[in-house]
């Protein structure tokens, strides 16, 4: 019978073990790594093997082998942890310098935007009546005839709702022709007390010139309670355009007509010596009040409507309409 010296054996162990180390030190990432691992200890790996074949070896040599087995094993082992550390050193440090942030770098420029002026002049009377307890509400730029006229109480043959002044659609509806819509709405689907503050924008079959433009803005006021009176309404606006125009302003009240208030009225401000028509408002109308099912014996309301866009051309003395929709930076720019 053949019989294996322990040298062969051992010389076997050796070869094992320099082949693995020269291996795992070559690995270059975790993957390959954990492939090694797997190769070399695994229980199908070359010392396993080796030592199927202590049976034919010396008994008394026996447990030399296994224990020269054992140092290769545990040899390999500390080689594998070691340079699973330094792959993993590796890979973060790899990570860190891809990451690194040149702050010293030119940036990128980017002009800074800004508020446009009609906006910013809609946000500044918002805010002064959200300060008074107005809450912001909108409603539908495409309208129909009913929110837009009947349930305001314009009359069948009122000259706004004729075609020379109204955008009518196709489909018989319309473009509002005023944000007052939004106090149907808004009535129609909340109780009193009502304090809204409605932005938004209007349609108007006109000709654009210096004054006019087909599309403009509108901020609109609502307030309904129990026992609301023409002084509540007084009070309201004339503290709107001081904190709007300033302390010292002159504001004037004058009796007019609109379909919805009963009494009504423009207001006009002293603007540089001039009486300027800023806005108009009035009673609620007891008829817009039925129409969306409160009592006018009840309730009574104030409202109020003004161009937004008019108040921006007298707050910053603008010339003509149109330099509010030219996007031209050299006046946007002013602001
Ligand atoms: N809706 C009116 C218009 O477009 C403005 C207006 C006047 C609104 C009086 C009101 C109001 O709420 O009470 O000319």
């Amino acid at each position: 019978m053949t019989t294996v010296q322990i040298s062969d054996l051992e010389a076997q162990l050796e070869l094992i073990k320099q082949e693995a180390q020269a291996t795992i030190a070559a690995a270059t990432d975790l993957d390959q790594l954990e492939q090694l691992r797997v190769k070399y200890m695994g229980k199908k790996g070359p010392i396993p093997q080796v030592l199927g074949g202590m049976g034919k070896l010396d008994p008394a040599d026996r447990p030399k082998i296994g224990a020269r087995a054992n140092e290769v094993k545990e040899a390999i082992q500390t080689d594998l942890d070691n340079r699973r550390t330094e792959l993993q050193a590796a890979a973060i440090q790899a990570r860190l310098e891809a990451e690194t942030l040149d702050v010293t770098m030119p940036g990128t420029y980017r002009p800074q935007g800004r508020i446009h002026p009609l906006h910013g002049t809609i946000d500044t009377v918002l805010d002064i009546f959200v300060g008074m307890g107005y809450a912001v509400a909108e409603g539908p730029e495409m309208e129909t005839d009913y929110y837009n006229f009947e349930a305001l109480n314009f009359l069948p043959d009122h000259p706004a709702r004729d075609m020379q002044d109204t955008l009518y659609l196709p489909d018989g509806n319309l473009l509002r022709t005023h944000t007052s819509t939004v106090q149907v709405r808004y009535m129609e689907n909340n109780e009193p007390p009502v304090r809204i503050v409605v932005p938004g924008r209007v349609y108007r079959r006109d000709t654009v010139d210096a004054t006019h433009s087909a599309v403009f803005h509108q901020v609109e006021i609502l307030a309904v309670d129990e026992g609301l009176t023409f002084t509540d309404l007084k009070g309201t606006i004339k503290v709107f355009l001081q904190q709007l125009l300033g302390d010292d302003l002159e504001v004037r009240f004058r009796p007019s007509f609109f379909p919805f208030t009963e009494p009504s009225a423009e207001v006009d401000v002293k603007w540089k010596g001039r009486w300027l028509e800023i806005l108009g408002c009035g009673m609620v109308d007891p008829n817009v009040l039925k129409a969306v099912g409160y009592d006018p014996e009840v309730y009574t309301g104030f409202a109020a409507g003004f161009g937004v866009e008019r108040l921006a051309m007298v707050m910053h003395q603008i010339d003509d309409i149109r330099r509010l929709y030219n996007s031209d930076l050299r006046f946007l720019r002013q602001f």
